[in-house]
């Protein structure tokens, strides 16, 4: 099965009360861990790549070990452009193989950003890729750009519908809470999401498939794998699973996890070096790695994205 777009997963998701992981890559191993759990589990995906992933690893690289991963596992996997900037950045990643796109107007008002994405969604479309925008701005770190809380705004739901009309957009990231990074909540904070957000959303749009970035937990078991290991994290507190796995249940039909992966793989790699200072091949610890993001993966979906058997 070649890489596909987001569409029939979307839609199976919608109908069947369940999420599609979306996951950030930027290197062989994580693509590994990842996949290797999808496909124990028989579990759609979404690979995505972000604009400073792009950098780091370079595009061909990251397109061609996606596409070994599909070859690897035979899942359905969608190729994605995680906060996709600019009409150019989108147009490159359709033109260089990705099946999806997101393009992130929210840091323009209203108006330019039905603009932007309206022109992304032409492009795309007219080259069988699927486009995700974003209404609302999310708190925490993308990239370069740190959106303060202050700055951060939940979505308006008197706006989505207009919105999505007027884009034609597949799917739509909303803010009701979540936030991009480790620190979602400050120390003592209880986390809260605003589901009535979500459901206002939901019944404005049936049917539509809904977004969620900054979805990672923050699993305390690798935050204290970092620190009890050299790490000097401060109190790093995440989205609770039983909300994720609410939200999975009504709207939202992918839910956007990068920091889970970055903590698992960092965690693992600092208690190995720690155990045997004297090892120095990368594959000794990069192996390990690897390992706990499979298991982790493998916990988000049964335990919260509930797409296990779904691919
Ligand atoms: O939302 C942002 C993702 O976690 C990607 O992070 O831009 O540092 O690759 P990055
Ligand atoms: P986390 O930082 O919560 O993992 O969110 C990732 C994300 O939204 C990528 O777009
Ligand atoms: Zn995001």
């Amino acid at each position: 099965m070649p890489l596909v777009t987001t569409k029939e997963m979307f839609e199976k998701a919608y109908k069947g009360g369940y999420a599609i992981g979306a996951f950030n890559v930027n290197n062989m191993e994580i693509i590994q861990g990842i996949t290797e759990a999808g496909k124990e589990l028989n579990a759609p995906l979404i690979l995505q790549v972000s604009a400073g992933a792009r950098k780091y690893a370079n595009h061909t690289y990251l397109v061609k070990l996606v596409e070994a991963a599909v070859i690897e596992t035979g899942l359905p996997i969608a190729l994605h452009l995680d906060h996709g900037d600019s009409f150019e950045i989108c147009k490159s990643c359709i033109d260089g193989g990705f099946t999806s796109v997101m393009i992130d107007g929210s840091h323009y008002d209203f108006e330019e950003n039905i603009a932007v994405t309206k022109k992304v969604v032409e492009y795309a479309h007219a080259h069988g890729v699927t486009v995700e925008g974003e209404l609302g701005r999310l708190a925490g770190i993308e990239d370069a750009v740190n959106v303060s809380a202050e700055d951060a705004s939940y979505t308006n739901p008197a706006q989505v519908q207009e919105f999505v009309e007027r884009t034609g957009v597949d799917s739509l990231a909303i803010a009701i809470g979540t936030s991009h990074g480790a620190y979602k909540f400050k120390p003592g904070q209880k986390p809260q999401l605003r589901f009535d957000i979500l459901e206002e959303v939901e019944s404005r749009l049936p049917g539509f498939p809904i977004v969620l970035h900054g979805a990672s937990s923050v699993i305390p078991e690798y935050v204290e794998m970092i620190n009890a290991n050299g790490g000097r994290m401060p109190d790093a507190i995440g989205i609770p699973e039983d909300m994720l796995r609410k939200a999975a249940t009504m709207a939202v039909c992918k839910i956007n996890i990068d920091s889970d992966l970055r903590l698992a793989m960092t965690g693992t790699i600092r208690k190995y070096l720690a155990e045997n200072p004297a090892h120095f091949d990368p594959r000794q610890y990069l192996k390990p790695a690897r390992e706990a993001i499979k298991g982790m993966v493998a916990h988000k979906i049964t335990n919260v994205l509930g797409c296990e058997g779904k691919a």
